[in-house]
């Protein structure tokens, strides 16, 4: 088999790359490890910066968002017991944020590609990388029991934190950096109306919780616990109270409803760079990683394809590298915008283990600081809705 552009991972950078590519008549192949079904239902992200939402649009998989997304203009802090909103649009020169699932952008984008009759292997086993620093890289694979290899001009790693691409780069390439939290997130999709208009970020000191939304039915809330926390210990009884107590304020009530799902997710920060070897290129979070705080992950997964997806347009129509070349730098700038901001939430926010009085002092300043000073919180506003330029 042989392609333009080999992609691993149909994760929103895999998927979103193809998507480009296809747009611009370039060949791609996708090969992923789970099934149609994993992939479609494994639920991560629910916010999208503007800039990820126009590129969906423009992308033309925009017409179920634009129908069922909801627009926010604000989120609130939430500390001491009362609730400060942030006003996003007035703050942020009119920009705003969408509430779509991850995987709602997922069943979008495998709809569209299988729509275009466009490869895309779902189930492929020991997925393995060769080659890298030729012009010819390949990608193998077994699929259906038959063992396959794919030739192709240059290789996109977007094969997520865990995947095999950026483990392929030869030792010494690649200079890393990474922070381990002692937190995790419990994360419940229960299937009640949200008690909540706007997302609301609360610090308490039994640990910080997150009230989310996925559809005006679907809420989707989080709780500070452990890294490691075993979900057994958290019987739905013990989840809502827990979430009644951090997220409390006089005056509202938090409506309960079935749990549908339940998760634990560590958080850590981690960037690589630079984010090529070769004919290789990774993107996503095969290359950096964001505690999930500022609601980054994903949007800066499609930040990177876009780059990338620019970048091969003008190495196949002009057979100029110089953007492959300056793509790293490029995605690097605003990785590293979106790292500061994700920790600076994640600590604003988050109960330390060993907290002490004077921890929770700072972080009850900063907040005040936050909800108070124009100048803070259009800092936090205009990352939170995404930086034009960076
Ligand atoms: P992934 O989504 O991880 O996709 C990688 C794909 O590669 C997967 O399908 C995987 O199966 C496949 N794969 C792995 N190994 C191989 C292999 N060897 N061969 C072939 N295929 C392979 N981000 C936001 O922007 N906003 C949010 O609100 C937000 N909230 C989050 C909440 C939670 C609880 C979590 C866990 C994450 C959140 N994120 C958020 C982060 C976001 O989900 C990720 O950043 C995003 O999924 C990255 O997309 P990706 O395509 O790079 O990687
Ligand atoms: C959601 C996830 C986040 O990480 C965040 O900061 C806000 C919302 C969510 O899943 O809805």
């Amino acid at each position: 088999m042989r392609t333009q552009v080999g992609i691993v991972g149909a994760g929103p950078a895999g998927l979103t790359l193809g998507r480009l590519l296809e747009l611009a008549g370039i060949e791609s192949v996708i090969v992923e490890a789970r099934s149609r079904e994993y992939c479609e239902a494994r639920i991560r992200a629910g916010v999208l910066e503007q800039g990820a939402v126009d590129l969906l649009r423009e992308a033309g998989v925009g017409e179920r968002l634009e129908r069922e997304g909801l627009v926010h203009h604000g989120i609130s802090l939430q500390f001491d017991g009362e609730r400060h909103r942030i006003p996003l649009s007035d703050l942020a020169g009119g920009r705003s944020i969408v509430i779509y699932g991850q995987t709602e952008v997922v069943k979008d984008l495998i709809a569209a590609r299988l729509q275009s009759g466009l490869p895309l292997l779902f189930e492929a086993q020991e997925v393995s990388v060769h080659d890298l620093d030729s012009a010819r890289p390949r990608i193998r694979f077994r699929h259906e029991g038959v063992e396959q290899e794919l030739e192709c001009d240059v290789v996109a790693g977007c094969d997520g934190f865990h995947g095999s691409c950026r483990a392929s780069i030869p030792v010494g390439v690649l200079r890393e950096f990474s922070r381990e939290y002692p937190y995790g997130w419990l994360g419940i999709l229960a299937s009640v109306a949200p008690s909540i208009d706007e997302l609301v970020y609360a610090h308490h000191e039994r640990g910080f919780a997150l009230l989310s939304l996925r559809s005006p039915t679907l809420s989707r809330y989080y709780l500070q616990c452990r890294p490691d926390e075993n979900l057994d210990e958290w019987p739905d009884e013990r989840i809502w109270e827990e979430l009644h107590i951090r997220t409390g304020v006089e005056g509202w009530t938090l409506e309960e409803g079935p749990i549908l799902e339940k998760g634990v997710t560590g958080m850590r920060s981690y960037v690589c760079e630079p984010m090529r070897y070769g004919r290789l290129f990774l993107a996503g979070d095969a290359a950096h990683i964001v505690p999930p705080t500022g609601a980054k992950g994903l949007n800066l997964a499609i930040h990177d394809v876009r780059t990338l997806a620019e970048a091969l347009v003008r190495f196949y129509e002009r057979g100029d590298e110089s953007l492959l070349d300056a793509y790293s730098d490029a995605c690097l700038r605003r990785i590293w915008r979106c790292e500061h901001f994700s920790w600076w939430m994640t600590t604003m926010l988050h109960l330390p283990p060993n907290a002490d009085p004077f921890d929770l002092q700072l972080q009850r300043s900063q907040l005040r600081y936050v909800t108070t000073s124009q100048a803070q919180a259009t800092a936090l506003a205009e990352n939170y809705v995404g930086l034009e330029t960076v």
